[in-house]
């Protein structure tokens, strides 16, 4: 039996998807990679960026793309503001500092939303800076972020408004074209449904052509490199193939799905678990209107490790997920991504019951 994974990814995904990685060996510099590549790319402007964005594939985990990102979309000197809080904005802030790229904090508390006011006067005061970095899905605590409110205020103020979607594209509502997002990442195997090894960046059109005379701070993440390869249907690496070959199944599964209907699934897959969760009388880390739609931060029940929690629901069939930092010890995550149905979580509800006795 396959474990349900309530992990924010890698998701359990459909049997179509798995399938799609038996399609067989093929050599990447071959005209049948250049199509799967070219579907890919249509497919991902098809969902996500209908209009005026292009899209780049990259070999690795979500990190990967958001490295890339961080590291190709500014001209040089410029500063990158980076809003923190959690995980992955501290992240972003490291790979500023890894390609020497100079950057300014806004911290925040992980269970809390940044200040506008105080972004708008930051941007005010310091005309270096030429990008805002926000992740949408802050995955450490589950807290949705402002992107709307934030993407418009960035364009208002003139900078580049770049966006950390890896746990919220498919999940959360997005629209690059509304919210005004210049570039963001993403990766293949969260809420796109797809398998590990492959993620993506989507960019304005505008952004990435203006790239191409940014200086490369690495030649393996610099965006242009694979945009120029992947615009004359190549890759400028070897691409992870099989892996493609299950993103691009992912990517007929979501469309057939359609990203709304994607975003609604996740929606009442969150309500369903948390009416449960309060019925069982545990304590959610967010207010509700900071939750995202995929993933739920509870405290541990008093008196229970995580370690305890976490063995006896996988001897159930189910893998929870524990907290990050110095939420470690204090609570659980409970992820709703993947190719799951609304029984997998009565079932998981049930089991939780039973261990909680
Ligand atoms: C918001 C966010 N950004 C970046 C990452 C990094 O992705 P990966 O672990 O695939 O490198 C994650 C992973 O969970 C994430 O949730």
């Amino acid at each position: 039996m396959q474990p349900i994974l309530l992990n924010p990814g890698p998701v359990n995904v459909s049997p179509r998807v798995q399938q799609a990685l038996l399609r067989g060996d093929l050599c990447h510099r071959e005209a049948e990679f250049s199509d799967l590549l070219a579907a890919i790319r249509t497919k991902l402007l098809h969902a996500f960026a209908p209009q005026d964005y292009t899209s780049v594939i990259i070999g690795g985990s979500g990190t990967s793309a958001v490295e890339a990102m961080v590291s190709s979309a500014l001209p040089q000197g410029k500063k990158l503001l980076v809003i923190n809080n959690g995980v992955y904005g501290e992240r972003m802030l490291r790979m500023a500092t890894a390609h020497r790229i100079p950057s300014v904090e806004l911290r925040y508390d992980w269970t809390e939303p940044p200040d506008l006011g105080q972004i708008e006067a930051r941007l005010e005061a310091d005309p270096s800076i030429g990008g805002v970095a926000l992740v949408h899905h802050e995955t450490t605590t589950g807290l949705l972020n402002p992107v709307s409110a934030i993407g418009a205020l960035t364009r208002r103020m003139g900078r580049v408004f770049l966006l950390d979607a890896v746990s919220a594209l498919a999940g959360e509502d997005l629209d690059l074209v509304r919210d005004q997002v210049d570039i963001c990442a993403c990766t293949a195997n969260k809420c796109v449904q797809g398998l590990p090894g492959v993620a993506f960046v989507l960019v304005r059109t505008a952004l990435m052509r203006a790239m191409q005379d940014h200086p490369a701070s690495s030649l393996s993440l610099h965006l242009p490199v694979h945009w120029q390869a992947q615009e004359r249907h190549s890759v400028a690496f070897t691409p992870p193939v099989q892996a493609c070959y299950a993103l691009d199944a992912a990517l007929d599964e979501l469309l057939e799905e359609s990203v709304a209907a994607r975003v609604e699934r996740y929606r009442a897959a969150a309500q369903l678990l948390r009416t449960g969760f309060s019925r069982l009388g545990l304590r959610f880390l967010l207010p509700p209107e900071l939750r995202v739609n995929s993933l739920t931060a509870l405290f541990l029940p008093e008196g229970m490790a995580y370690h305890d929690l976490h063995d006896r629901l996988k001897q159930r069939g189910f893998v929870i997920y524990e907290g990050q930092g110095r939420l470690q010890t204090g609570i659980f995550r409970v992820a709703n991504m993947g190719h799951l149905s609304l029984d997998d979580f009565r079932r998981f509800l049930d089991s939780l019951e039973d261990v909680l006795g």
